[in-house]
């Protein structure tokens, strides 16, 4: 396993699309045993693969007990939005800002080695979500 360096604004990666996992190989396990020893070590709660320069869908997701691994993720339900407060690993002198988020989501997704799921995901574990989602999708927290 080794640590990886997060990218920070404004590096180029951060602002680019995914692209779709189509092989669930050894390089894909390795790149999550890393991203899972890297985010352990900051302490903060998702990883998503472009804040590591790998432009492919996959983030993780720190819930306190477990480290969640998400490939390939969707939405396909979404509920009533709510602002709360979030930071970025790769905003990193920038307070805590407002975003609008889905309180419960309902998700789509696969694992490491390419079997599906679906859940439903609500609070903590669902803002996560979206905020590490954004990422695939080369969003970022709102700079003001
Ligand atoms: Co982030």
């Amino acid at each position: 396993m080794a640590i990886l360096t997060i990218l920070t604004v404004p590096d180029e990666a951060l602002l680019k699309v995914s692209k779709e996992v189509t092989e669930f190989d050894e390089r894909l396990h390795t790149l999550l045993d890393d991203m899972t020893e890297t985010l352990l070590r900051t302490g903060d709660a998702g990883l998503a693969a472009p804040q590591v320069g790998r432009l492919i869908r996959v983030f993780i997701i720190n819930t306190g007990r477990e480290v969640h691994e998400f490939v390939n993720p969707e939405i396909v339900e979404k509920s009533k939005p709510k602002l709360g407060l979030e930071g970025c690993l790769s905003i990193p002198k920038k307070r805590p800002v407002s975003v609008n988020r889905f309180q419960r989501i309902k998700v789509r997704f696969q694992d490491r080695d390419g079997n599906y799921y679906e859940g439903e995901l609500k609070g903590f574990p669902a803002i996560c979500f979206q905020h590490e989602f954004d990422h695939l999708n080369g969003v970022l927290l709102p700079q003001e």
